[in-house]
């Protein structure tokens, strides 16, 4: 082991990483969506996840506002409008209407799921905890759905590697996913 900074310690454990896509919605706002790095599976019984998102986000402000959102599993498919939602904000932008995002209804509020995503989970939201320059935000699984296309993969934040195809990229942010193994038989 060598002793090194934070941030190069961070870059050997950060990437491939799922994604996530959370959807938000204030009682008198449009729906928007947020990607997301920092999410988790936190509870079997009963089943929750964990959403960090920083407080300058427009995302926080609505997820503050109505306890409910929609936790969405993006696919390969939608890696131009997942890394899109990352780099445009709420405030300014319809993005569902913008980046053509596919919506559906749910069963929990008039949050939708996305309906090109592997699997979407409606969120009630039970707790919130500060954690630095993010809060936590912790939401019990009411509904869940899954792509009728089981073939669907879920898209990854990759590192710029040949093991790994880019779908999308900006700057630093690179999606896509492992690269097909080409052996046959
Ligand atoms: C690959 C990727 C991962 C991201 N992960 C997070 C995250 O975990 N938490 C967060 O607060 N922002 C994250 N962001 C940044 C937000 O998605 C971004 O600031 C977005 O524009 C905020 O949208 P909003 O203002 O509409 O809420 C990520 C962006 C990308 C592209």
């Amino acid at each position: 082991m060598i002793e090194c900074s934070r941030v190069d310690a961070i870059k050997r454990m950060n990437k491939p990483a799922r994604l996530a896509l959370v959807v938000s919605k204030s009682e008198d706002s449009r729906p928007n969506i947020i990607t997301l790095q920092w999410f988790m599976h936190t509870s079997f019984e009963p089943p929750m996840f964990a959403i960090s998102i920083k407080q300058t986000r427009f995302s926080y402000k609505l997820l503050s506002e109505n306890r409910k959102f929609v936790l969405a599993i993006p696919s390969t498919k939608m890696a131009e409008q997942t890394l899109a939602c990352g780099i445009t904000s709420g405030r300014d932008i319809d993005k569902i209407k913008e980046f053509n995002i596919k919506v559906g209804r749910g069963k929990l509020s008039d949050i939708p799921i996305l309906l090109d995503a592997v699997a979407n989970f409606e969120c009630k939201t039970i707790s919130q905890i500060r954690s630095g320059d993010h809060t936590i935000f912790i939401g019990e699984v009411k509904y869940s759905w899954q792509n009728e296309n089981t073939k669907l993969k879920p898209l990854l934040s990759v590192p710029y590697d040949r093991n790994y195809e880019v779908l999308a990229r900006d700057g630093r942010y690179i999606l896509g996913m492992v690269k097909r193994n080409k052996l046959k038989g």
